[in-house]
């Protein structure tokens, strides 16, 4: 740690305190304040934590003024271009990109994780058919602890290792059953013959009636989105997965919360939002009428899919994903007009000073669903997929707290509210 401090003097009592500075390898000098209550008796008050860092991780490294994205030091961009999504697993896991025996044995092991308990299908049928497959991710994932309660032993390397894999070999047999329940079709199970996003396509859209072949142009499109999605440091999905992880819940239990907290149209909900508010918008024509609604703080409305709590310049992901739509609807010899809208909406949103001003560009989810929506995936599965690209960066981050215990989470507060009182006996009320 350097010798850097901050020296804090309290106006009331004259004390003083020197507060450490901790440097990363990379980013903000940050400020210790650990003993910040012990020495002067004050905690600190940050609601949504937008100042406050959680905890120290080797993971992925964001620049927000920047728009800079690194997993394990590796830009975004080269790993977009270059990389498969169960490369990015990896190196997300472990740190480094793997050599060709490395990877070979991880896809081997992964492949083979990726039926679930036949007993789990069972449940699967339990729902609604026009449940949110949302929900039922966060139920099946969360039940994940009653089918695999062999190795749930979180203090056992082997155990976390084991869980991790389970679940990133599982999220996508689970999601694309959750869209075939809501289909009314039969299970599909995994073929272990394809590819992670191949083989995903094959288990949403197969039918026992008739071959189905895997588009190439399509499974390499959403492997990129996987690998978009994959992970973004201390996000809101991510933070609930440590602060359910620092308790010593099990991982399904930890992930299952994680995808609730996705699922907020704030957070991971903003694709499937993204997609609503296109079409609510219709056509160019209306853009202008409903910028100023996102603008007018007495209109709930917010342009779904613009502004980010860290990038303050484009997201980096949002510019691959942009290219990566005119590309996909190209090769796939389609058109989709809401593309044109959105990149309209862009435009004239950018020419506002209000979202100059306030640094607002698009992020993650702005452009995906168009892609998702030229796959054929429909809007309510949209922050499913999400989900799926994201449980990598989920059981990373939580394989990383695991293996350096923290003291369980546990934030303080300013109490408002009513100072001590008496009982009254409900007559006298
Ligand atoms: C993701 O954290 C991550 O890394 C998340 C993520 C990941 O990979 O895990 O990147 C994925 O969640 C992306 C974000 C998806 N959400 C949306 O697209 C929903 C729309 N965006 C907003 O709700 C908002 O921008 C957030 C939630 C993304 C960020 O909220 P902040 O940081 O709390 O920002 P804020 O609400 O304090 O906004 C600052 C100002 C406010 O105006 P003023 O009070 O200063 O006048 O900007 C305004 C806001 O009203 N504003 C918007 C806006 N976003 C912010 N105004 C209109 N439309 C918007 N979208």
């Amino acid at each position: 740690m350097s010798d850097r401090k901050l020296t804090l003097t309290d106006s009331e009592s004259g004390k003083t305190l020197d507060l450490p500075v901790i440097s990363g390898s990379e980013g903000d000098p940050t400020l210790d304040i650990s003993g910040l209550h012990k020495e002067l008796g004050y905690f600190t008050f940050d609601p949504g934590y937008g100042t406050t860092a959680s905890c120290k991780s080797d993971i992925t490294f964001i620049d927000g003024e920047a728009g800079i994205l690194r997993y394990r030091g590796y830009p975004i961009e080269q790993l977009a271009e270059n990389s498969s999504f169960l490369e990015v697993a990896y190196t997300l896991l472990y740190g480094d990109l793997p050599t060709k025996g490395q990877f070979a044995g991880f896809e081997r092991n992964i492949t083979y994780h990726t039926m679930v308990h036949e007993k789990l299908n069972t449940f699967m049928q339990g729902f609604q058919y026009n449940a949110h497959p949302m929900a039922i991710l966060s139920g099946v994932v969360g039940s994940m602890a009653a089918f695999y309660h062999d190795k749930l032993d979180v203090n056992d390397p082997e155990q976390r290792e084991l869980a991790a894999k389970r679940l990133i070999a599982k999220m996508p047999t689970i999601a694309a059953a959750a869209y075939r329940h809501s289909m009314g079709w039969p299970s599909a199970y995994p073929k272990n013959s394809l590819g992670y996003s191949e083989r995903f396509l094959h288990m949403m859209f197969s039918v026992p009636a008739e071959p189905y072949e895997v588009n190439p142009v399509a499974a390499r499109a959403l492997d990129l989105l996987f690998i978009l999605h994959a992970d973004h440091e201390q996000n809101a999905s991510t933070s609930t997965v440590r602060l359910v992880g620092s308790t010593g819940a099990n991982p399904y239990a930890c992930v299952a919360a994680g995808i609730a907290a996705l699922w907020g149209p704030a957070h991971g909900g903003a694709n499937e939002a993204v997609l609503n508010m296109l079409n609510q918008i219709g056509s160019v024509d209306n853009v202008e009428k409903f910028v100023k609604k996102a603008k007018d703080k007495n209109d709930p409305f917010r342009l779904m899919g613009f502004g980010h709590r860290v990038y303050k310049n484009y997201d980096p992901r949002a510019t691959i994903i942009r290219k990566q739509c005119h590309e996909v609807l190209a090769e796939l010899g389609k058109q989709d007009e809401l593309l044109d809208l959105a990149m309209e909406l862009e435009r004239i949103a950018l020419e506002d000073d209000y979202f100059v001003e306030r640094k607002l560009y698009p992020n993650v989810d702005f452009y995906s669903g168009i892609i998702y929506k030229a796959l054929g995936i429909p809007t309510s599965m949209f922050t499913a997929m999400f989900a799926i690209g994201r449980t990598v960066g989920w059981v990373s981050q939580w394989l990383e707290q695991a293996a350096n215990p923290t003291r369980i989470g546990r934030p303080r507060q300013v109490y408002t509210g009513a100072g001590e009182r008496g009982y009254v006996p409900i007559e006298n009320r």
